[in-house]
């Protein structure tokens, strides 16, 4: 059974290719490496022993992706990556973020609407609730005014797709899936995140500074109603999540999606502090990382975590690896990149 992942080369397109590889599904990757390496292709060969098919493209070119779908009727389900994710820059520049993020979508749903394809797998972000008024947040929680273009890109698209479906204009099955923070690598140390530049996430900015490619981390605020007065976040291995996409895709195909579209919550329901996290890497690595505490960088919310009840019940999934497990592997990682070098 075929499967399309667009942004396939990415961090977590990677990891979910190689989990539908091991599950037998074979995969066609469809990425213009505006933010990842050619090479990836290689590694998950490493690791699966199969190459996946792969077309680089910018699904932003509306021909482009007619065509391709023209070609590749034999679709069974797509599992949508492809995007931009840095919220710091769709500040900076909206217009990259709305016409990457939305003309990329509007063009892959027409595309299946032309090819008759209806299984469609969303990568959303728990960014869609802001700082929620409960903990922890269910996917009843309200929608919050985003509050990055970036985050706006994901509350537009999760409607772009319920209006499609509403519009009764195409067959459309559709999973909404609002990730929590995905963090880790694959245990082969193959694959994994590879930021461009200065990464804004905590942990590739904790890893790549032990490396030695930053001097220091500055932990955004510790003056937060938090035990200890840092951020709270709910990571979750990104093996984790990329088998949840699995699982997603076998609803879809299985025809046993009841809404339309469903949503679901990926996350492991556990919080943890920023410093929590620094003192997870340095017990399992035996590293020490050099940080200061700074002011709180704007934007940030104070906490949240999921809570992953309905995606374990409906979808049968959870999440198994702990923060150890995720601060290891995204060690291991970052070694490995060093080392490849
Ligand atoms: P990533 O940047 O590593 O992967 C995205 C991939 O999409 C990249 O390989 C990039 O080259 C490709 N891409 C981007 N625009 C494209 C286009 N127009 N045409 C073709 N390819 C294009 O990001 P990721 O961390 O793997 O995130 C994957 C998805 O998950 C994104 O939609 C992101 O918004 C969402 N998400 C990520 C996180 C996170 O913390 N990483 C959290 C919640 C949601
Ligand atoms: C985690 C915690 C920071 C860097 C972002 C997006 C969200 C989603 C995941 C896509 C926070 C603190 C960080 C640093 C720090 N992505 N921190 N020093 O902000 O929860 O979520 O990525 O959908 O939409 O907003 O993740 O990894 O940036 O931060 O102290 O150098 O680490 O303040 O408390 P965040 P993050």
């Amino acid at each position: 059974m075929k499967i399309l992942v667009t942004g396939g080369t990415g961090y977590i397109g990677s990891h979910t290719v190689v989990e539908l590889q091991q599950k037998g599904y074979e995969v066609i990757i469809v990425d213009n490496l505006s933010n990842s390496d050619i090479n990836v292709l290689s590694n998950i060969e490493k690791i699966t022993g199969i190459r996946p098919e792969f077309e680089e493209f910018d699904l932003i070119d509306p021909k482009r992706t007619s065509e391709f779908f023209k070609k590749h009727n034999d679709i069974k389900a797509i599992i949508h990556f492809a995007a931009y994710k840095a919220v710091g820059e769709s500040v900076e520049n909206p217009l990259m973020y709305y016409g990457n993020n939305l003309y990329s979508l509007v063009n892959i749903l027409k595309g299946m609407k032309e090819s008759g394809i209806e299984n469609f797998v969303f990568s959303s972000s728990c960014t869609v609730y802001g700082q929620p008024d409960e903990l922890p947040v269910s996917e009843k929680a309200p929608i919050k005014k985003a509050m990055s273009p970036y985050g706006n890109t994901k509350q537009i698209s999760e409607e772009i797709i319920t209006d499609t479906i509403n519009s009764n204009s195409q067959q459309l099955n559709a999973i909404l899936l609002r990730y929590f923070n995905p963090i880790g690598a694959n245990e082969t140390a193959l694959i994994g995140e590879l930021p461009l530049g200065v990464p804004n996430n905590l942990m590739p900015f904790i890893t790549q500074t032990v490396i030695g490619l930053r001097e220091q981390l500055k932990v955004f605020g510790d003056d937060y109603q938090t035990p200890d007065g840092t951020a709270i976040r709910d990571y979750i291995h990104v093996v984790d999540l990329a088998k949840a996409h699995v699982v997603a895709v076998e609803r879809l195909v299985a025809d046993k999606c009841l809404k339309k579209p469903e949503i679901f919550n990926l996350g492991t329901g556990n919080g943890y502090s920023v410093l929590e996290v620094i003192n997870s890497f340095e017990k399992v690595t035996g590293e020490k990382l050099n940080y200061k505490i700074v002011g709180r960088r704007p934007g940030d919310i104070t906490k949240v975590w999921a809570n992953p009840e309905f995606a374990e019940k409906v979808l049968g999934w959870k999440a198994e690896k702990g923060i150890d497990e995720m601060t290891f592997s995204a060690w291991e990682w970052e070694k490995a990149i060093a080392k490849n070098k």
